[in-house]
């Protein structure tokens, strides 16, 4: 059941087909989340187009307009933030609610850790069960005071009015969210902030942290702020997301006669691991009209079907593909032969535990998928139908959804409301380019 909502929605997928056409999806969740905080803490006004008006990017916008902030829209993809200044947030009257969404909830903690006033956020039942150790305690090291609920979990209770001091951090995991946060509270701490990452991570926060004018020291894998600074309001032209675009593009490649294009796509060399990825078991991807939109890299992708074979991923690749395992699951299930994944431990704290909930579901579908403790091993295979869990996440959902392309029998789903947190348009577009989605 979603907590939003309040009601549940069920996928009913018919069988075979394929895919084509042409689409755009809709606007990358990472850019969205952070063109509303760094709008937000700016001077004058940001004006962004292409936002994603899903639940998770839209729980960061309504979190700042209860913090003062005037926000006008989203209109159709456009909103303007009306930047109050790095010290112009105001305290909200209630606690923030953040919906399903951790990048709100794990950013936030770092850029609230620096205000003048104490803050509360909450989260559905998945974020409420989400490690947020991983935030408190780096924040913690830089004299912030956050008060979370057992197993560092939320709701966490911000104490402001601290002072701030910079860090030298090396993150004990691959994550752009605890990145991102440590570098949003150097913003506010006395000194340098640095942070140094095992593998490279998204770097959306730093790219725009400079499009606002924001200087970064950027060696190797470490990155480093000042804090006291200010940023300058500028124009953010929001890509069509990589996550979801992930979800047509292995279906193009999985259901026979396919031939896709997808339109001005995020193609940020952090975030292309399910393109190499996908190449590496014998996907038809091209990548063609290359472009940079405000500090990002844009392209149009072609994607025609191919005969797919397993692999053993590559560990470097997996925090470039952290979101779209999910969807990268269905492709080994039909590809000929096994495909082993390693060093993914990550995905067991997603929106679900993404390795036990796939393996079940293909399980149901008739493939044989033994879930390990980093990884999961896949082997190729004829899937059946069946109804299949998501236990509420939005990937899961989209990825079973996909897979009835090559089932011989109806893909029921059920839970599947929170796939509006990233992907609102979701059934209308699979269906027109192909999928027998509807409903119920
Ligand atoms: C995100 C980073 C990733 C990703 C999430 C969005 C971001 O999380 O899974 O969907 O916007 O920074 P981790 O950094 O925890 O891997």
């Amino acid at each position: 059941m979603s907590a939003h909502t309040g009601k549940d929605i069920t996928f009913v997928v018919q069988p075979g087909g394929h895919i084509q056409g042409s689409a755009r999806v809709p606007g990358d969740k990472s850019i969205s989340h952070r063109s509303i905080m760094l709008g937000a803490l700016a001077e004058g006004d940001t004006h962004i187009s292409g936002f994603l008006e899903g639940e998770d990017s839209l729980a960061t916008l309504k979190a700042f307009q209860a913090m003062g902030v005037h926000i006008e829209g989203p209109d159709n993809g456009c909103v303007t933030v009306h930047g109050v200044g790095m010290k112009g947030l105001q305290k909200p009257q209630q606690d923030l609610y953040l919906g399903n969404s951790g990048t709100s909830m794990r950013l936030m903690c770092g850029l609230l850790s620096g205000q003048l006033f104490d803050t509360v956020l909450t989260g559905d039942q998945s974020l409420s069960g989400r490690p947020m150790g991983r935030v408190i305690d780096p924040l913690s090291q830089m004299h912030a005071e956050i008060n979370a609920a057992e197993n560092k979990t939320a709701p966490l209770c911000i104490t402001g009015n601290r002072i701030l001091q910079g860090i030298d951090y090396l993150l004990p995991v691959a994550s752009a969210q605890v990145k991102s946060c440590l570098l949003l509270a150097g913003l506010y701490a006395e000194g340098m902030t640095c942070v140094t990452e095992p593998a490279p991570t998204r770097d959306h926060t730093e790219r725009m942290l400079q499009g606002f004018g924001y200087a970064l020291k950027r060696e190797g894998s470490t990155v480093c702020l000042q804090g006291g600074g200010t940023l300058q309001a500028c124009s953010i032209d929001v890509p069509a997301d990589i996550s979801s675009a992930a979800f047509f593009i292995v279906a193009a490649s999985i259901a026979e006669g396919s031939d896709l294009t997808l339109e001005h796509v995020g193609v940020n060399p952090t975030r292309t691991g399910v393109i190499d990825i996908l190449k590496l078991m014998g996907a038809d991807i091209e990548i063609f009209n290359q472009c940079e939109v405000g500090g990002e890299p844009v392209a149009d992708i072609r994607v025609r079907s191919s005969s797919l074979h397993g692999i053993n991923i590559p560990e470097e690749l997996v925090p470039l593909a952290i979101d779209e395992f999910p969807a990268l699951f269905i492709a080994a299930a039909c590809a000929q032969g096994q495909t082993v994944l390693t060093g993914a431990r990550e995905l067991r704290v997603k929106e679900s535990d993404r390795i036990q909930v796939m393996a079940d579901g293909l399980h149901i579908l008739g493939i044989n998928a033994q879930p390990t403790a980093d990884g999961i091993v896949i082997d190729g295979g004829q899937l059946h139908g069946g109804t299949v869990l998501s236990h509420g996440d939005h990937r899961i959902s989209m990825s079973f959804a996909i897979a009835a392309l090559r089932c011989n029998e109806a893909v029921i789903i059920k839970d599947c409301a929170n796939v509006n947190t990233s992907f609102p348009g979701f059934v209308a577009l699979a269906h027109g380019l192909g999928l027998s989605i509807e409903l119920e």
